[in-house]
């Protein structure tokens, strides 16, 4: 028959990614689509094209034995679980999903900006402890305080436009940003220490890379103005943990928000019930849409890919 000669691509998805979005490879015949743990999926040379989210660490040991993979797609945006430096030496091609999940990423630093400001979890805890405590939730308006974004990319950039609703000043710190863009998007671009030394709020929107780990460390949170809040709904490891909790503990930040850690799931308990912390476990990009749109953005690339086309997002 016609379809005979053609190639058939085995394909394992190994993390949890939307089974809808995935339409595009299911749609194909020549595709064939396997959902199961990297572990428990069998002989992994059968497969040509491994998609994931970050549960699945694709390190070396993974990587020799995935010796028929020509694609891995990562259904997100950080690509820091997969050492992309030996797939790439393997020939194989890295792709992620740029965009499918920033209005959510930037949704919900906002929601985490927004419920810390107000104590809104503490308070909503204290209430359902039988409690009636009016005092020891008093907040902060948004309005006048300084957003300081470090790391301006596609998020930060929709955070930008969300604080300035709320009538925030913003300062941005991002080595790659330039002027035609930050004037595009009205936003002042400052060095990082400006940064450091002026904002209420320090919110970071950078991959995690050599030069991003451990950026808001010791010396750096040393620079902030007493009584900032940091938030870190990006990777764990840009704001290093010891560093905030020692500034936490001696109250020179009045608080942070995290969704991501430097161990997932957390293993730092201590900061992440610190009673001044308020913590979601890795949920930024974890909405209906977000997933929806990731997931058609990796199956449409690796189907592409496997039909001979080039990778848009290597
Ligand atoms: C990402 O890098 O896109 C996010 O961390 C979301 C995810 O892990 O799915």
């Amino acid at each position: 028959t016609e379809g005979a000669d053609q190639a058939m691509y085995n394909i394992l998805v190994s993390d949890p990614v939307s089974e809808k979005g995935l339409a595009p490879l299911v749609g194909d015949d020549n595709l064939n689509v396997t959902m199961e743990n990297a572990a428990n999926a069998g002989d992994l040379s059968q497969y040509d094209a491994l998609i994931v989210r970050s549960q699945t660490t694709v390190d070396a040991a993974l990587l020799e034995q995935l010796t028929n993979v020509k694609i891995i797609a990562r259904a997100g945006v950080g690509t820091d679980n997969i050492d992309v430096d030996k797939a790439t030496e393997q020939g194989i091609v890295v792709v992620n999903a740029p965009d499918g999940n920033t209005i959510s990423t930037a949704e919900h630093t906002f929601a985490m900006l927004m419920a810390a400001s107000r104590n809104i979890p503490q308070a909503n805890a204290s209430i359902k402890n039988e409690e009636w405590n009016r005092k020891a939730f008093q907040g902060r308006e948004l309005r006048h305080k300084t957003l300081g974004i470090v790391g301006f990319g596609r998020i930060g950039a929709e955070l930008s436009k969300r604080a300035k609703a709320f009538e925030m000043d913003l300062l941005v710190y991002d080595p790659f940003l330039t002027k035609a863009r930050a004037e595009k998007l009205g936003v002042e671009s400052v060095e990082l220490d400006e940064v450091l030394k002026q904002a209420d709020y320090i919110t970071v929107h950078t991959p995690l890379t050599k030069d991003t780990q451990g950026l808001l460390g010791m010396e750096n949170i040393g620079k902030t103005k007493p009584g900032v809040f940091l938030l870190n709904c990006a990777r764990g490891g840009i704001v290093d943990e010891e560093a905030l909790k020692h500034y936490l503990d001696n109250e020179h930040i009045s608080g942070a928000a995290l969704d991501v850690f430097e161990e997932e799931p957390v293993t730092n308990t201590e900061l992440a019930c610190h009673p001044n912390v308020i913590a979601t476990p890795h949920i930024a990009a974890s909405t209906q849409e977000a997933q929806m749109n990731v997931a058609v953005q990796v199956a449409e690339e690796v189907r592409n890919f496997l039909n001979g086309q080039p990778a848009l997002n290597s």
